[in-house]
């Protein structure tokens, strides 16, 4: 079943789902998705989008609160730009099918997180990337010049590696020109070749013990653009949710979204005692690096289990209307939001770093694009602001959509590619030794390179990555390729690149926070 395309998009979230809806009038597209094309991170958004909508906001407000937020390290240029396209790209979405919550008077229902000095948060109730997921999976399951493989895990990238060739040292001379792809329901192996690719995998926040991310956050895609010798940069930053319902044993982590401290609830330990205020003059609405690293201060001064959300001072019918699956989640869980407090933790929930792109969404490698989370495009620099990374998606994926269909007629399909190698291997004889050293994997990022971190802590965190790296890649050459075995290797590749470039990074910035530089350095 080898086949060829113009347009290859890998992954089914918002960014390959957009990116495929425009390319599509272009060219042949095949769009690859792990699991089910709802299944992603898009899926379970709550907050909803940021754009500039209505004053007393402006671009200078939203641009300087991404730039605030992103603690130093975001590139401006980027950030204006994304600013400015924002509502072009919503009224995009809207055009697609997408309904976003609207007032009696017809104006849209703004939300408002932390780090934003006005409410601009587009959203759909509670579950705005279920409403995305609604419009933009029919449309793309309806277009004749879509094809959709479900199931399809992208093995690895396709370049001149793949052909022994050797690659010079200058700007872009790997190539890419397509992926290898195993079916699993056939458990077959087979090629993809294309003149355009976009990698569009999402984040890893399964790579963490408690997280907000569904399982397929495992980070294939910079995984996959690592081993090609992609530039991949400012993994070091990895965006902790503050508020993961509390649920022992329970993952992924459900999510009790920011946009409830924008609509009044207050944070307080188990005692009913508020805390943020020790920390920011913002309370609780400070941006979330640092309500994240509160609670962790919190909880490890207290030796508490979770702090608590308290809403029961906001009018109940209120509440309810607005959060609706919310109060149906902590319902079915015994909790009343109306009248208990909702135990929550952070959990792991975004990669602020990744491939890196230029401001066309194109990486260091020729026709490979990349857009949504597993890019890194300067956008949030060390932290990013909340409900930036779907509008990103979204911006990056146009812009990438519009040069690759522009540069189309100058690709053409490689020749004498090899069908996938397997040979010499055979099924691995027990998975315990993959689920084993995925859990330990968990245990690690969790324990050594969470929200504060250490010196002492990363070089644990590095020596104890070596063991499972090397247990890993033996198992990994000797053993017919399975999804849960790429997907440990892929999660072993990002934790070294997330601990390595912690530890390049000899000071405390945005999400990074190392005891050992309590501060930046001085601009
Ligand atoms: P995803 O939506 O994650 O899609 C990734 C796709 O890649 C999936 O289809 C997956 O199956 C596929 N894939 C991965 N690996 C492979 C592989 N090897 N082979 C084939 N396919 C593969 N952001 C906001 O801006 N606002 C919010 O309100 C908000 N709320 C959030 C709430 C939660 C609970 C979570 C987890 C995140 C939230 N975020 C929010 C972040 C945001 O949802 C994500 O960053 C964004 O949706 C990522 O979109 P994406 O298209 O890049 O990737
Ligand atoms: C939330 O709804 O709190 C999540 C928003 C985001 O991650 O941007």
């Amino acid at each position: 079943m080898n086949k060829n395309c113009d347009f290859l998009v890998l992954g089914s979230g918002l960014a390959g789902l957009s990116f495929a809806l425009q390319v599509a009038e272009y060219g042949k597209v095949i769009l690859i998705t792990k699991a089910e094309l709802e299944e992603t991170n898009t899926r379970y958004a709550q907050g909803g989008i940021a754009s500039v909508t209505y004053e007393p906001d402006n671009i200078e407000k939203h641009v300087e609160d991404t730039i605030e937020a992103g603690d130093g390290l975001c590139d401006i240029d980027v950030v204006n730009m994304v600013v400015e396209e924002a509502s072009v790209q919503i009224k995009a979405l809207i055009n697609w099918g997408i309904n976003f919550d609207k007032l009696q008077n017809g104006q849209y229902d703004l939300n408002k997180e932390g780090g934003h000095t006005e409410n601009r948060i587009l959203h759909h109730q509670d579950n705005t990337g279920t409403e995305i997921m609604r419009a933009l999976s029919k449309l793309v399951r309806e277009n004749p010049d879509i094809e959709v493989l479900e199931q399809c895990f992208a093995l690895d990238l396709i370049t001149q590696h793949q052909l022994g060739r050797p690659v010079f040292r200058g700007k872009r001379d790997i190539e890419c020109y397509g992926v290898y792809v195993l079916h699993r329901k056939t458990n077959s192996i087979h090629t993809i070749l294309a003149k355009k690719t976009l990698l569009a995998t999402g984040g890893n926040g399964y790579i963490y013990q408690t997280t907000t991310n569904p399982s397929i956050a495992t980070g294939d895609g910079i995984a996959m653009a690592y081993r090609a010798k992609a530039y991949v940069e400012q993994t070091e930053f990895v965006q902790f949710h503050p508020t993961g319902l509390y649920h022992p044993g329970v993952r992924p982590s459900y999510l009790i979204t920011e946009a409830i401290r924008g609509y009044g609830a207050i944070l307080k330990t188990i005692d009913g005692k508020e805390f943020m205020h020790k920390y920011d003059r913002r309370g609780s609405l400070a941006p979330r690096d640092i309500v994240a690293r509160a609670i962790d201060a919190e909880l490890k001064t207290r030796g508490d289990d979770f702090v608590c959300l308290d809403c029961t001072h906001l009018e109940p019918e209120g509440l309810k209307k607005h959060f609706p699956n919310i109060n149906k989640k902590c319902l079915s869980v015994g909790i009343d939001i109306t009248k208990d407090f909702i135990p929550v933790i952070p959990s792991a929930h975004y990669i602020c770093g990744g491939v890196s792109t230029d401001a066309n969404g194109l990486t260091s490698i020729l026709n490979l694009y990349a857009a949504g989370e597993v890019a890194c495009t300067g956008l949030h620099g060390a932290n990013r602001l909340a409900s930036n990374s779907l509008l990103e998606a979204v911006v990056f994926a146009h812009r990438a959509a519009r040069h690759a269909s522009f540069s189309l007629a100058e690709s053409e399909f490689k020749t004498g590619i090899p069908d996938w190698n397997d040979e010499g291997t055979s099924l691995p004889e027990e998975m315990i030794l993959i689920t084993q050293s995925t859990k330990e994997l968990q245990q690690i990022m969790s324990n050594y390179v969470g929200i504060v971190r250490s010196n002492l802590r990363l070089k644990r965190a590095l020596d104890r990555l070596e063991i499972l790296y090397r247990e890993t890649e033996n198992l990994y050459n000797r053993s017919t390729v399975s999804v849960k075995l790429c997907e440990l290797r892929n999660a072993i590749n990002v934790a070294y690149l997330i601990i390595r470039q912690a530890q390049e990074r000899r000071e405390s910035r945005g999400l990074h926070y190392n005891l050992d530089y309590p501060h930046k350095y001085p601009e």
